[in-house]
């Protein structure tokens, strides 16, 4: 039986990686984040209401679960508190969160910076969700980032943040031609968000490393997906972090032989949002149908999301990266009503077929999916909760999605409650 599990995205992102974490979160000790920051937006359906979660792991909706912000996650203090505030007024018991004390802390400036340099970019701009998370990230790897233990300690952070915003006020001034920012009122405010923080601070690669000692199971709660990966996904219409499962080895600080089963989330279509290629991307009435039935509008930005096709293709070079266990498939509903589906099993270049995800975007945009039809089962599936019971369609479809991508299937999704959940394999 698994007792470390990471959860992650196979796609462009909201593949309903959320819904999926809430259902294994039941069985885990500790829900954990490793990467990204408030650019994730989870949405879980409890008792009829509905949660949205940016940076908080969604064990937080289970009362005992110890839930943990790993130090490759990049803290907005800000969105954090207003979070805990929202779930603590809906009742929700906000005590068991822990914050890594080497996660970096994201700042006004990043923000800006974020928004200034997309205005640069002009035409070519990344679409990113303006939450400072590349900008976090750079001032990381540049080594001149504030991070958790140094911002609760008062004169660490009050002369961290005097030398780090003499530089960018420089760049604001001269390369953007903006006004500076004020260090007093920035000191002020986040002094208080650093007050309000510090409890929930901890080392939680301490914490993590007893707790898998002592048998506990955790659950490792990705954000993004593979195909916003800085390495691995569509470059540069990426994220700045490792949405893959080799994150949780830098973003956790637990090693990679302590991981028992890794679960990939796959939308039974695709959608993206930003820019970028997007092989099997369908606009035309098609796109708009799954858009319209799938409420495919983004969880923090609200922007329509580009939908398609499933594409296989990308989901087994996902599958090679994370080492996927089990393919956790979701929104399977959504295609309820489609006289027939396609699936992309491959790729076409210049009439050839090719074997790989293109590294490069200007190839990745020329390829031509090789689609497998599917007739459509016509059935609402939305009750239904054993896998033999689904329509022989939607089987075949979910089968030879197993066979392309050469993982196995782990659990189907049928709608946004909890209960609307078939599992094939218990993975905990
Ligand atoms: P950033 O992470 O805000 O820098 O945005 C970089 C790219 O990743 C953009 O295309 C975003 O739309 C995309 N992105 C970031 N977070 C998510 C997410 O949680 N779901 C889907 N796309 C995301």
């Amino acid at each position: 039986m698994a007792k470390i599990v990471v959860i992650i995205g196979s796609q462009w992102g909201d593949e309903g990686k959320g819904k999926i974490v809430d259902n294994l979160a039941e069985q885990a000790d500790i829900v954990a984040r490793f990467g990204g920051g408030a650019n994730a937006g989870h949405t879980i359906s409890l008792k009829g209401e509905e949660y949205k979660l940016r940076l908080i792991p969604s064990g937080i909706l289970y009362s005992e679960k110890l839930c943990v912000i790993g130090n490759g996650v990049v803290l907005d203090p800000q969105c954090i508190i207003e979070e805990m505030d929202a779930l603590k007024a809906r009742g929700l018991d906000i005590s068991n969160i822990r914050i890594s004390n080497r996660a970096h802390v994201v700042l006004p400036y990043h923000k800006l910076f974020d928004n200034l340099s997309e205005q640069l970019r002009g035409a070519k701009k990344i679409g990113t969700t303006g939450r400072g998370i590349s900008p976090c990230y750079i001032d990381r790897d540049d080594r001149i980032g504030i991070r958790v233990c140094d911002f609760i300690d008062k004169e660490e952070f009050a002369s961290r943040l005097k030398d780090v915003l003499a530089q960018k006020n420089l760049i604001l001034e001269k390369v953007y031609n903006q006004p500076p920012l004020d260090y007093e009122k920035i000191l002020r405010e986040y002094e208080g968000y650093a007050e309000r923080l510090k409890p929930y601070v901890c080392d939680t690669i301490a914490l993590l490393n007893e707790q898998i000692d002592a048998g506990k199971k955790i659950l490792f709660e990705g954000a993004q997906a593979t195909m916003l990966d800085i390495d691995y996904g569509t470059y540069p219409y990426v994220t700045a972090s490792h949405p893959v499962s080799g994150g949780v080895c830098v973003g956790a600080g637990v090693a990679p032989k302590k991981i028992d089963a890794v679960v990939g989330v796959v939308k039974a279509y695709c959608t993206r949002v930003g820019e970028g290629p997007f092989p099997t991307e369908q606009l035309n009435d098609i796109g708009e149908k799954i858009r319209a039935v799938g409420h495919e509008f983004g969880t923090v930005t609200g922007r329509p999301r580009r939908t398609g096709w499933l594409d296989a293709c990308i989901v087994k070079y996902a599958g090679q990266i994370s080492g996927i266990d089990y393919m956790a498939v979701t929104r399977l509903d959504i295609l309820d009503d489609f006289d027939e589906i396609k699936m992309c099993v491959g790729y076409k270049l210049n009439g050839e077929i090719i074997n790989e995800v293109p590294a490069s975007l200007k190839i990745f945009a020329q390829v031509e999916p090789i689609y497998e039809n599917f007739a459509g089962w016509k059935t609402d599936i939305s009750g239904i909760r054993e896998y033999e019971k689904l329509p022989a369609n939607a089987r075949k479809y979910l089968e030879r999605m197993s066979e392309v991508t050469r993982i196995d299937l782990g659990i189907v999704s049928v709608g946004p409650n909890r209960d609307q959940t078939i599992v094939v394999k218990n993975i905990f």
